[in-house]
């Protein structure tokens, strides 16, 4: 994946997440150290009981199926997003996000 081309496609995120250093909560749970990261395990967030239950560990793999369509890999998100459909467009996005450790 392009970490260039993957930040670019974070702009599709950042309506509702941050990440980076000092990122907060906001619409979504902030992202940072995502890679290995349970789902549902960011403290202050009110999570779905969907995404909670979900038993997600976040990895390459997991990661791309979810932002495929969130619906489908978790029914009852409350993330709203059509998806990304794109595999370049994932691996760009994964490259990117996987970058920033839990600070
Ligand atoms: C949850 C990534 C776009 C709102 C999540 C989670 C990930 C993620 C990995 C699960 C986090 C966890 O379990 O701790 C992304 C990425 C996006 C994106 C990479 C862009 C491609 C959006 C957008 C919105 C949104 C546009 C708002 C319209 C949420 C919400 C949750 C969430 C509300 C919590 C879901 C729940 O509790 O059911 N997102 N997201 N996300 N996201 Fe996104």
């Amino acid at each position: 994946g392009d970490v260039e081309a993957g930040k670019a496609a974070f702009n599709k995120c950042k309506a509702c997440h941050e990440i980076g250093e000092s990122a907060k909560n906001k619409v979504g749970p902030e992202l940072d150290g995502l890679d290995g990261r349970h789902s549902g395990a960011v403290e202050g967030y009110a999570y779905s009981p969907a995404n909670k239950a979900s038993g997600i560990t976040w990895t390459e793999a997991e990661f791309k199926e979810y932002i495929k369509d969130p619906k489908a890999k978790v029914p009852g998100t409350k993330m709203v997003f059509a998806g990304i459909k794109k595999d370049s467009e994932l691996d760009n996005l994964w490259a990117y996000v996987s970058q920033f450790d839990k600070d």
